[in-house]
């Protein structure tokens, strides 16, 4: 038996008020649409089509090599964009998963349900519902009185009666693919919205003597469709919960899970602990046995084992195992920090290479540059990378001393074992062992508060 899924996206989601087509919103770091198509592929179909329309383009590149592609022209309704998926799929015999794009929170495990209970009772169309507790805008199921499925109403056709059912289409389907593209173009648009209803292949089928059912799912909350701002935020919230429990049973702790915001392509290593408020996205890992603090954003980084952050923000970098940084502290992008290092309290690093046991304590500024092993930034440190015209490097060698307060203006090289004493603004390559100094010289002068005009009003002697 050959199996077939049927993605819808090709609406705009005119509910959404947004520039980006609906099934593109993203749901934790990750488009609806991808959702749909991943929990479809957990089926193992033989084929799957997505149909486009508003945004083509777009949700081609993010579904590349996932799924092929019809083209809808017009958005006349779901049957009509089923209808185009005609000539990659009629008359081929199979059974064929529909389901729309605006649907993110389906599990492979429902549809690989109704794909079984489909088969199982020989169905020409069976459609997955769910009891809504508020079933405003869904499609309502409507049963005779023997519980067999008539039809589908859409909220805007339904009477006063219909509507107060609380039975939903989820907008999911599973069709013997024969008969649905031989019913398709029975379908008509004479309904409130003027629109070629897929919904209405049930009735037409079973009008034809085929059989139609329903497979009841036990929690609505995975069928959630996502038409407006809203909902777009339920359905974050639900998949969050998910994500975290999976996290907490893979041996991760939450001081609280409600407000650890953490994208669905994340790796976490056990008894690492995250604290309240942490966001966590993109491509990111994080090893086992870290520690992150309240307030901090990690995106698409790589975090080693035993590393602890403190509300500090992490971009496109990389720290290894046994490293800190922070509080209040930022990785710009493509910062590689290495095993043991120290990055303090305010300190900027951006495009640098920081090596084993080096410490940057404390206000400091780090760009463009390669930093050795056992390096002591002093506190205040600038790394001045930038002319107003171009970015130019700085390398450190290993185990220097760089004092407090320091300027480096790059291009420059700072050799091994170099010390450059505190205040120094260094435009020069410094040698092994060699200390450099560049500052004013300190004078003393004896005496001379009595001769500065405040010593008049000094009624201490
Ligand atoms: C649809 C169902 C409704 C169900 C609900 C579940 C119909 C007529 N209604 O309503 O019974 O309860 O989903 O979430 O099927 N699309 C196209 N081309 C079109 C129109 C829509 O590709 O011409 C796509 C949209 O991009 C979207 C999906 O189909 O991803 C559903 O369309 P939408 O307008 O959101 O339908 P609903 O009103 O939610
Ligand atoms: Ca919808």
């Amino acid at each position: 038996m050959k199996k077939f899924v049927v993605v819808l996206a090709a609406g705009k989601g005119t509910r959404m008020k947004s520039k980006l087509y609906k099934v593109l919103h993203e749901v934790c770091g990750k488009t609806m649409v991808e959702h749909v198509v991943g929990a479809a592929q957990g089926v193992q179909p033989d084929k799957i089509v997505t149909v486009v329309g508003m945004g083509a383009e777009e949700v081609e590149q993010v579904l590349k090599g996932k799924s092929d592609f019809a083209f809808q022209k017009k958005q006349l309704g779901t049957g009509d964009a089923v209808m185009t998926a005609s000539k990659k799929l009629a008359g081929q015999a199979g059974a064929t998963l529909v389901i729309t794009g605006d649907t993110p929170l389906f599990t492979s495990a429902t549809l690989q349900n109704l794909f079984e209970y489909h088969l199982k009772k020989g169905n020409a169309a069976t459609v997955l519902t769910a009891e809504a507790p508020a079933p405003l805008g869904y499609g309502r199921i409507i049963r005779d009185d023997q519980g067999n499925v008539l039809r589908i109403v859409e909220q805007k056709d339904g009477n006063s009666e219909e509507l107060k059912v609380k039975e939903i289409n989820t907008g999911v389907f599973c069709f013997d693919n024969e008969k649905l593209f031989a019913a398709l173009p029975h379908v008509g648009n004479s309904n409130a919205q003027g629109e070629y209803y897929l919904t209405d292949v049930l009735e037409i089928l079973r009008t034809q003597g085929e059989r139609v059912g329903a497979y009841k799912m036990p929690d609505f909350s995975e069928s959630l469709g996502v038409n407006d701002r809203l909902a777009l935020a339920q359905a974050t919230k639900i998949m969050q919960k998910r994500i975290n429990d999976e996290h907490m049973r893979m041996g991760v702790s939450f001081a609280d899970p409600e407000t650890a915001y953490i994208d669905t392509d994340v790796k976490i290593g056990s008894d690492t602990i995250i604290e309240g408020n942490v966001v966590i996205k993109g491509k990111t890992m994080i090893g086992s046995n870290c520690y992150i603090t309240a307030g901090s954003r990690i995106v698409d980084s790589k975090i080693g084992d035993n590393v602890t952050v403190t509300s500090s923000t992490i971009e496109q970098s990389q720290m290894d195992n046994n490293s800190d940084v922070g509080p209040n502290s930022h990785l710009r992008p493509n910062s590689l920090i290495g095993d043991g290092v120290h990055i303090g309290n305010f300190v900027e690093i951006k495009n640098a290479k920081i090596g084993a046991n080096t410490k940057v304590g404390h206000l400091t500024y780090v760009g463009d540059a390669t930093l050795g092993k056992d390096i002591n930034i002093g506190c205040g440190t600038i790394f001045a990378n930038y002319d107003g015209v171009k970015k130019d490097h700085t390398t450190v060698g290993d185990r220097s001393f760089i004092g407090s307060g320091s300027t480096l203006v790059a291009p420059v090289k700072i050799a091994d074992h170099a010390f450059i004493a505190a205040d120094s603004t260094i435009t020069k390559d410094v040698a092994r062992y060699d200390m450099a100094i560049a500052r004013g010289r300190q004078i003393n002068k004896a005496d001379y508060w009595h001769k500065l005009p405040l010593s008049q009003n000094d009624d201490w002697k």
